[in-house]
């Protein structure tokens, strides 16, 4: 059974995770999408109900499994029994923290390993920071989210004449 840890802040899931999600599926046997805490201190959506987005979307496949983790995302792995870690790459820009975190990964234990897998073109300027700017000022990112993302995001930041 191959098994890979999808790792990240999700706040909140974008469709380019979504997209990275279902690809990994065709490498992977299961994928399990590993909500880090704690780790802004005032995020967006609360711990929980990322976690909740993220299983209403994944509700029909049961190869995707949802979690939290706390403290270092190897110690975690390794508690798991996991050794893929699972990372999308936008661009460029994206390379040098990516390569920065796989090394201090690397450096801490060879253990576990990482697979990138590139993001698709329509998703490559998606992030979650950007979806938050934008949605915190009444702008649409309809399509860029999941629909259970994008009734939230609405709900809490109505739109202008909405
Ligand atoms: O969605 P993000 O913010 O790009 O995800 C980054 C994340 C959560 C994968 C990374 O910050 C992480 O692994 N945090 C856990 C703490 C840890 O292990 N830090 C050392 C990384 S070298």
């Amino acid at each position: 059974m191959r098994i890979a840890l999808y790792p990240g802040s999700f706040d909140p899931i974008t469709s380019g995770h979504v997209d990275i999600i279902h690809r990994g599926l065709s490498i992977f046997d299961r994928i399990e999408v590993a909500i880090a805490v704690n780790i802004r201190k005032t995020p967006t959506f609360p711990d929980d109900e990322r976690m909740a987005m993220i299983r209403e979307i994944f509700a029909d496949e049961p190869r995707v499994e949802v979690a939290q983790f706390s403290g270092l995302l190897i110690d975690y792995a390794r508690k798991r029994g996991i050794t893929s870690v699972l990372r999308g790459l936008r661009a460029i820009s994206d390379f040098e923290f990516e390569f920065q975190m796989a090394s201090m990964n690397r450096r801490l234990t060879d253990e576990v390993d990482f697979v990138f897998l590139m993001t698709s073109e329509e998703h490559y300027f998606v992030s979650s920071s950007l979806i938050r700017e934008v949605a915190l000022n009444g702008g649409d990112v309809t399509g860029l989210v999941p629909e259970p993302v994008l009734r939230r995001l609405q709900a809490r930041f109505p739109q202008p004449g909405a």
